[in-house]
């Protein structure tokens, strides 16, 4: 069940004249003030590509990195997120859309908290990408294509979830019953059936370390 399917017209209305009555609030702390104190810019940092291509474990290391170096981050992982605040979202099309549209909009949230995030979702359709795109402006927005061919990702199968699929176990399953659209103009791409982990981890450091001076 997805949650667009649950909202009725008359509950869209009431939800309009809502926000019509809602007037964003302007507090005496600005994002200029924490990247001040930070020593550093903010950055969304957004992995995209198949279930097993890598997305967390290069997050996880990019982030060790940085951390080390003092810079404040976060990492916001699709597993993580949908065990609780998208915990009643599914793999529809639908379902899919509501979980990046909050990951987008929690995402604008942390940047303008200052943070360094970096989301790993399978995010797979570009319509999404680009709204997390435009939600915080082009220019703190990174993404990152985690390619790694369906093939590879399958035999590894850490999480046994691509056999399930292929028994027809799970449906809507990225890359077997549910599509993934690459990205067609990444700003990084790591090729994690080709390269280490080290090697992908060392791609993003080079180009996010320059990009959050100031
Ligand atoms: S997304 O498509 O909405 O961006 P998300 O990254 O949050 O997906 O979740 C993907 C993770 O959920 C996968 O790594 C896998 O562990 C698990 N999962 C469970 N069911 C599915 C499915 N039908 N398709 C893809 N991943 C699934």
């Amino acid at each position: 069940m997805s949650v667009h399917g649950t909202i009725s017209g008359l509950e869209d209305i009431k939800w309009m004249s809502i926000s019509e009555n809602i007037i964003p609030h302007d507090h005496f702390i600005q994002m200029k003030d924490r990247i001040e104190k930070n020593g550093h810019l903010p950055k969304l940092m957004w992995f995209t590509g198949l279930s097993g291509s890598g997305k967390s474990s290069i997050a996880s290391n990019v982030e060790n990195i940085l951390f080390q170096k003092g810079i404040r981050t976060y990492i916001l992982d699709g597993d993580n997120i949908r065990s609780g605040l998208n915990k009643d979202l599914d793999f529809s099309d639908e379902g899919r859309t509501e979980n990046i549209r909050r990951i987008a909009e929690v995402s604008k949230l942390f940047v303008d908290a200052g943070l360094v995030v970096m989301t790993a979702f399978i995010s797979p359709f570009r319509s999404e990408r680009a709204l997390a795109k435009k939600l915080v402006g082009d220019h703190n927005f990174l993404e990152i294509f985690v390619d790694c061919p369906l093939e590879v990702c399958e035999q590894r199968d850490v999480k046994g979830l691509y056999a399930k699929a292929r028994k027809g176990l799970i449906q809507n399953f990225t890359g077997i019953d549910s599509p993934f659209e690459e990205p067609l103009t990444p700003d990084i791409q790591v090729k994690t059936a080709k390269q280490s982990l080290s090697d992908s981890v060392n791609q993003v450091i080079e180009k996010v370390l320059p990009a959050i001076q100031f």
